[in-house]
């Protein structure tokens, strides 16, 4: 049998319990980690246990840790569902909580066998959790595996994986167990691909607005600025009205989409972004073909952003009513957080550049931004840095950020060419931060921690030095 055949398999026992649990009348619990896959994962869940009558409840959380396990403990539901976390804490979850537990995961697991938990995760089977498939992907096949006409929510099951940024195939597509969820939604008229500038609402923003809203790519000068990328296009000479309509990306003819692109490369490069950077300009761009055309749901990128702006600006109820279906006041604070999440995006890289806060160690980038960045976005800013390619070195970049709960959490971005040469962040967090008293873990390419404020410097030398062993054991 094949990987996917296994790992399609190992979600039958677990949609099994869910259906006993339902029809028996149970109280379940769903608890969903709080950035866009997770808040995908949250909203295929909840729809299923709406649909199939179920008494739950659903939450989502900043990280799982000793507290909410206690929490649960102390809520006692019959069955818990764990979603896009959980892997990694099969022994705490094991030992504080005695009742029915399913894990729908995709990050790095921890082998550790407990009776009272089925764990379903791609990464058992041998399949990427990191590229493949996201935890939205994962429950988007447990929602199939309950019943087949949950096929309708396959965009929320590809929402995940473009929050996740998992479109690292051939012209930014997505590829491996997600081209199966992208032609389910294709063969439901849900979705529509094509390939060109990546820029957020293709067919429906002003061309100007269109690259300001866009951050990944992040173009300097031009990302979260609408007036400095207005006198852009006037300055290479593209018309952004035609009549007193303001013209989409859509809208421009081949000749103007191909001098746009080319000064846009050339201001990239002129900026100090790198080749690979400038790739990003172009891609397959995922139509959500049921959601309004002016609203940033239609465009799969950029519903992942909004989504992942309200999961990380304390949000997130906000982006699990926009998964759930709601349109109205949903939406609409949803923009608002979303716009905020931009302007604290482009302040807080303005702060990194402005005041050169990025140290270039022996093997590793490093921030330490305690509270000038909030720990939420912390990622977010260092994943932009590496994207840009304006940092010369083949470095992972690590930064820390103070937390409410006076710890530091640390965000680390990886590159794809140190992945092939062996480098696994998440294994380094896990073991760095436990040797100072913290837990990490996450992806080969992108990973975080939580350790002790005062133990920083100590587990940064760690991370450098692990680095170093690593590259040095593969070369
Ligand atoms: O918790 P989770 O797996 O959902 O989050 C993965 C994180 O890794 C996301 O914030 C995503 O943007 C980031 N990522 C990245 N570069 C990649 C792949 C993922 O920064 N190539
Ligand atoms: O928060 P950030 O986007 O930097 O997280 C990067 C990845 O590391 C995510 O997939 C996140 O779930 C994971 N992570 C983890 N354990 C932690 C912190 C982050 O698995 N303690």
């Amino acid at each position: 049998m094949s990987n996917s055949d296994n790992f399609f398999n190992s979600i039958i026992p677990a949609s099994n319990l869910f259906t006993n649990h339902v029809e028996k009348g149970s109280y379940i619990r769903l608890v969903t980690h709080n950035d866009a896959d997770g808040l995908s994962s949250g909203g295929i869940l909840a729809a299923c246990a709406v649909r199939m009558g179920a008494r739950f409840k659903i939450s989502s959380e900043k990280k799982l840790d000793e507290k909410l396990i206690a929490r649960l403990a102390e809520e006692s539901p019959d069955l818990i569902v764990f979603s896009d976390f959980g892997s990694a804490y099969l022994e705490s979850i094991s030992e504080t909580l005695k009742q029915d537990i399913i894990i729908l995961d995709h990050h790095m697991p921890v082998e550790y066998e407990a009776n009272n938990i089925i764990h379903v995760s791609p990464m058992l089977h041998g399949v990427d959790g990191a590229r493949e498939i996201a935890a939205s992907g994962v429950c988007y096949f447990f929602a199939k595996a309950l019943d087949p006409a949950n096929v309708n929510l396959a965009c929320l099951g590809l929402l995940g994986a473009l929050g996740d940024q998992q479109d690292s195939g051939e012209r930014k597509s997505l590829f491996g167990l997600n081209s199966i969820i992208e032609q389910d939604a294709i063969d439901k008229n849900m979705l529509k691909k094509h390939v060109g500038l990546i820029f957020y609402g293709y067919e429906t923003r002003p061309i100007a607005k269109a690259i300001a809203y866009t951050t990944l790519p992040y173009i300097p000068g031009l990302s979260g600025n609408e007036s400095n990328s207005v006198a852009f296009l006037k300055e290479i000479g593209i018309e952004i009205l035609e009549g007193d309509k303001l013209k989409a990306l859509a809208d421009l003819t081949d000749d103007e989409r191909t001098n746009l692109f080319s000064a846009l490369s050339n201001h990239m490069v002129s900026s100090g972004c790198d080749s690979s950077a400038i790739h990003q300009l172009i891609g397959t761009i995922y139509t959500f073909k049921l959601e309004e055309q002016s609203t940033p749901l239609r465009g799969g990128r950029e519903f992942g952003s909004l989504i992942n702006a309200c999961g990380r600006m304390g949000k997130p109820g906000v982006g699990l009513s926009v998964c759930l279906g709601d349109r109205g006041d949903a939406m609409i604070e949803a923009q608002e957080v979303l716009a905020g999440y931009r302007i604290t995006i482009a302040k807080a890289l303005d702060w990194v550049q402005m005041q050169d806060k990025v140290e270039e160690q022996e093997h590793i980038y490093v921030i330490t931004a305690e509270n000038k960045v909030n720990d939420t976005v912390i990622g977010v800013v260092s994943g932009v840095l590496l994207g840009q390619g304006i940092l010369k070195a083949k470095k992972p970049i690590v930064a820390t950020a103070f937390t409410e709960d006076d710890q530091l959490k640390v965000s680390t971005r990886g590159l794809d060419e140190l992945v092939k040469a062996g480098l696994h962040m998440g294994i380094i967090m896990q073991e760095a931060a436990e040797a100072v008293g913290g837990g990490g873990g996450g992806h080969d390419i992108a990973a975080g921690a939580y350790i002790p404020r005062n133990k920083e410097r100590e587990f940064l030398e760690n991370v450098n030095r692990l680095v170093e062993k690593t590259l040095n054991a593969y070369e």
